[in-house]
C-alpha cells in the first residue's frame, strides 16, 4: 500500500512537471499587462508591418497574399496555422510557418524568395500567426512526423558548446530557477515571433533558439537548417494545447 501510494505521488509529480506551461506563467505582472494589451505591446508594431506586406500589391504582379487569402487574412485557416510546423511531402517533409510563406511569396506569387530570418519573413509570419492568437497548438505526433519528431528531441537532449549542456539541462531540469537574473522557463514556443524587451525587437523562434545556444557558448545551428527546423519541431510539440500568443512579450 505504502510503495503504491509513494508511486502514484512520483507520477503525479512528474505529471505535473510535464503539464506545458506558457514562458507567460513566468513573466512579472507588468509585462503580462503590457502583453495582453493591444496598444501597449510592441510587437504589434511587427503585426502592422506584416500587415502592409500582405496587402502590397506590387506594380506589374497578379497578385498580393491578401488576393488569395482576404484582406486581413480571414481566409486563412488559423486552426492549420495552430498546426504548424506540418509534414507536406509535396514541399518536401517538414515545412515550418515562415518556409509556407516563403512557398506562397516565390510560388503563387513569383517572387525571388527571402532568406530565412529576414524581417520581412518575420514581420508576414508575426501578421500570420497573429491570426490564429488564442488557437490551441496542434502539432502532429504520429504519422510521418514521428520519426522527425524523434531527431528533434534526440538534439534537444544532446550536449552542445563548451559548457557541455542541453536545451533539456535548463528548460526541463531547470524550469522555475534563477538564471543570471532571469526565471528559467520551459522554452515554449506558443509566443513567437515575440518581442524582446531586452533586445528591443522582434525575435524568431530560430533566431531565439541562437541567443540560447550562444548563451552556454555552442555554435548555432542557421535559421532554416534542417537542425534549427527539427528543434522548432519538438518544442512546438511539447507545446501541444498551449495558446498561441502572437506577439508575446519576452526579456
Ligand atoms: C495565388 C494564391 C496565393 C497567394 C498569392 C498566396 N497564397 Fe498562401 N496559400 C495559398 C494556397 C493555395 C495555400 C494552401 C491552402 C491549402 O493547403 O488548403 C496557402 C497557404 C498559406 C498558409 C497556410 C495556412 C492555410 O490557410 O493553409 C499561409 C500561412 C499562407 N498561405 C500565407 C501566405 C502569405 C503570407 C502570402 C503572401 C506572401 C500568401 N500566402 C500568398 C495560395 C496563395
Ligand atoms: C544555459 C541555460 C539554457 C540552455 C541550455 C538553453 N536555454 Fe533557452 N533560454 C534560456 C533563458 C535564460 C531563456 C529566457 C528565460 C526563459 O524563458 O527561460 C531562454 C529562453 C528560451 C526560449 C523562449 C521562451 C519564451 O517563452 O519566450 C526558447 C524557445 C528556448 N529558450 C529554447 C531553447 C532550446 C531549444 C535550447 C536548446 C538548443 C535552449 N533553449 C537551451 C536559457 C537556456
Amino acid at each position: 500500500m505504502r510503495l503504491l501510494a509513494v508511486v502514484v505521488l512520483l507520477a503525479s509529480a512528474l505529471a505535473v512537471c510535464a503539464e506545458p506551461m506558457s514562458g507567460y506563467a513566468f513573466l512579472d505582472a507588468s509585462t503580462r499587462a503590457m502583453q495582453d494589451d493591444e496598444f501597449e505591446n510592441p510587437g504589434m508594431v511587427a503585426v502592422d508591418r506584416g500587415a502592409a506586406l500582405f496587402h502590397e500589391h506590387r506594380e506589374a504582379e497578379e497578385y498580393s497574399c491578401s488576393s488569395c487569402h482576404g484582406q486581413d487574412g480571414e481566409g486563412l485557416d488559423t486552426a492549420e496555422i495552430a498546426r504548424y510546423p506540418v509534414y507536406d511531402a509535396n514541399l518536401g517533409g517538414l515545412v515550418t510557418l515562415q518556409r509556407r510563406v516563403n512557398y506562397c511569396w516565390e510560388i503563387h506569387m513569383d517572387r525571388f524568395p527571402l532568406t530565412p530570418g529576414s524581417s520581412e519573413l518575420i514581420a508576414l509570419e508575426t501578421f500570420v500567426r497573429n491570426r490564429a492568437h488564442g488557437e490551441q497548438v496542434n502539432v502532429q505526433t504520429d504519422g510521418d512526423m514521428a520519426a522527425l519528431l524523434a531527431r528533434g528531441e534526440t538534439l534537444y537532449n544532446t550536449r552542445f558548446g563548451q559548457l557541455d549542456i542541453a536545451c533539456q539541462h535548463c528548460h526541463v531540469q531547470h524550469q522555475g530557477q534563477m538564471l543570471r537574473g532571469q526565471k528559467l522557463s520551459q522554452g515554449q514556443s506558443n509566443g513567437f515571433p515575440e518581442y524582446r524587451l531586452g533586445r528591443g525587437r522582434i525575435t524568431s523562434f530560430q533566431q531565439r533558439l541562437a541567443e540560447c545556444f550562444v548563451s552556454f557558448r555552442a555554435e548555432p545551428f542557421e535559421a532554416g537548417s534542417e537542425e534549427a527546423d527539427l528543434l522548432e519541431l519538438f518544442v512546438s510539440s511539447r507545446g501541444n494545447g498551449l495558446p498561441i500568443e502572437t506577439p508575446a512579450v519576452r526579456f
